[in-house]
């Protein structure tokens, strides 16, 4: 496809989903993957090194820590491919023990143009890495690796970050159901999960003090307007935060702090927001190490290993297509 087509089709989405989003009636929505236009990636850079959010240095700790083992619980010659590799920094850790084996190939899958480019450029001096990038959505990208598999070698397919936990429950499954059915019987997938841990802990890591989670959440409005020509004025809502312990899960809201109407030209809607009335733009699940099995078993994949990091429990599963 050309790149103005894919670019059109894109813009298309989004205003499809916007429409679908905020026009419905009830509990008004946003995809969270429009989270990541460049203003956006950057934020979500910067969230990643504040204090409150261990996340991304607990998923670093274990893969720093048994990225060798990883790659040795599987035998014979490998691809990596990496779902959502964003800047790639972490995955460093596994493609050095691979490389260590010879010469080897790496397929990022990612949407951003931006960070395909940056992850290449921070990888290129891994001696024997051979790095093909894929602009595409998970699964498209995915299938387009498959493909690409030499006879006779396991693929490694990365799912880093704890990423799954921005899917609904049920999307989870039904996506992880998705990626078994393109992989080979043997082939692996490294699954990373933030876990459940105490309120105190989890909610500041989306709600932290300097803001920049609060800018990350407004930067999506700030978006609309840019992209579809929408008039929302950032200032008029404010970054919410819920945790459900029942659920598991962190959500992230806007609520508005006024009646008002706002326009979008570009999706075709003009949409009214109650004083006090919120869009729902994440979800983050938590998981229990036991739930990481089950929802293995339940998508076809076989949990052979789990590694957890300490300091801020946060899994590494390896997940044995079967
Ligand atoms: C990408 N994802 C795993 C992050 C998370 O923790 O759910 C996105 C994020 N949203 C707010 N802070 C970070």
């Amino acid at each position: 496809m050309s790149v103005s087509l894919h670019r059109l089709k894109q813009e298309e989405a989004f205003a499809a989903d916007v429409r679908a989003g905020l026009g419905r009636e009830g509990q008004k929505t946003l995809p969270s993957k429009y989270f990541y236009d460049p203003r956006g990636s950057d934020l979500f850079e910067a969230i990643t090194r504040l204090p409150e959010y261990g996340l991304t240095r607990a998923d670093e700790r274990v893969l720093l820590s048994h990225g060798r083992e990883i790659v040795e619980s599987i035998r014979g010659p490998l691809v990596v491919a990496e779902l959502g590799s964003g800047s790639a920094t972490k995955t460093r850790h596994i493609l050095e023990a691979a490389a260590r084996r010879g010469s080897l190939a790496y397929h990022p899958i990612e949407i951003s143009p931006a960070a395909l480019r940056e992850s290449s450029q921070g990888l290129g001096d891994i001696p024997g890495l051979k790095i093909t990038a894929h602009r595409a959505e998970y699964l498209e990208g995915l299938r387009e690796v498959v493909a690409r598999v030499p006879e006779g070698h396991r693929l490694l397919l990365l799912f880093l970050g704890s990423s799954i936990g921005n899917f609904a429950q049920e999307e989870a499954e039904i996506f992880l159901a998705e990626v078994r059915a393109l992989l080979q019987m043997g082939d692996v997938l490294l699954l990373g999960t933030d876990l459940v841990k105490p309120v105190h802990r989890v909610v500041p890591a989306y709600d932290d003090e300097a803001g920049v989670t609060a800018a990350f959440n407004l930067n999506i409005l700030a978006r609309i307007n840019r992209e579809l020509g929408a008039n929302f004025e950032l200032d008029a809502f404010e970054h919410k935060v819920r945790y459900d312990v029942a659920l598991q899960r962190v959500e992230m809201h806007l609520r508005s702090r006024r009646d008002q109407q706002v326009s979008i030209p570009g999706a075709g809607l003009t949409v009214g927001v109650l004083a006090g009335e919120t869009i729902w733009t994440e979800s983050s699940h938590k998981y229990r190490i036991q739930d990481v099995v089950d929802i293995a078993a339940r998508s076809g994949f076989l949990c052979e290993q789990q590694w957890v990091d300490q300091e801020w429990p946060f899994a590494e599963s390896l997940l044995r297509a079967c």
